[in-house]
């Protein structure tokens, strides 16, 4: 049974300093209260989370850290400025991820920090393939930018209907929120080199449509 652990007592007197100095938009406010009367619930009655759930934390932490280890790679190789902005974006997925993990007492899948070193075999793989695709010449490099950028979101989807609790959704949505802008980014400088249109390389095209006209303006520094 999961007791009142350190994590939780901070996360309550954060929640609670930021509630009551009104610094949140009320969105935030109405997260916090969720999270509050549910997820708190499903804690405090002992029921855990299930192996799903638990897997797509785990899986999705090591999901950003391959977005940002190849974004690394390609903004090393070619020098164009949207791999170095969208960097300091995952890392900043990875950190939420991080602290998920820790508030569930789950370990981290990421012991060593270092580009390209991988807990899951298959998010390795797919760091190899995908740098191997991306050196080859900047528009491919773009292209997979976008190919990831669809692949977090399709999973962080699926990752949001295989949860209930409301404090894990909320991070998911800033993480798929601020993969909308990415895919954006990846598409436009893609498109403006090619001269060609992009379609989606992994999601319906009337969910890349979706996506591409989220309007994310208002909630870029809220998502990073
Ligand atoms: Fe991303």
């Amino acid at each position: 049974m999961r007791s009142l652990n350190r994590n939780r007592r901070a996360f309550l007197k954060a929640a609670s300093v930021t509630l009551a100095g009104g610094l949140l938009a009320s969105r935030a406010s109405q997260a916090a209260a969720a999270f509050l009367a549910s997820a708190e619930t499903k804690i405090l009655t002992g029921e855990p989370l299930d192996a799903t759930e638990i897997h797509h934390l785990e899986f999705i932490r090591e999901e950003e850290k391959l977005a940002r280890d190849v974004y690394i790679v390609m903004a090393e190789k070619w020098g164009n400025p949207i791999f170095s902005l969208i960097i300091e974006s995952e890392q900043r997925h990875m950190d939420a991820m991080l602290k998920l993990l820790n508030y569930f007492d789950i370990e981290d899948p990421v012991p060593d920090d270092g580009v390209g070193s991988f807990t899951n075999s298959y998010i390795g793989g797919l760091f190899t393939t995908l740098t191997e695709r991306g050196i080859a010449s900047e528009d491919e490099a773009l292209a997979v930018g976008a190919f990831i950028e669809e692949y977090d979101i399709l999973d962080i989807w699926k990752a949001v209907g295989e949860t209930d609790v409301d404090h894990i959704n909320e991070v998911y949505t800033n993480l798929y929120e601020g993969s909308y802008n990415h895919l954006r980014g990846y598409v436009y400088n893609w498109e403006k080199n090619t001269g060609k249109i992009y379609t989606p390389q992994l999601m319906d095209p009337e969910d890349y449509k979706d996506c591409i006209g989220f309007d994310t303006q208002a909630k870029q520094k809220q998502n990073g």
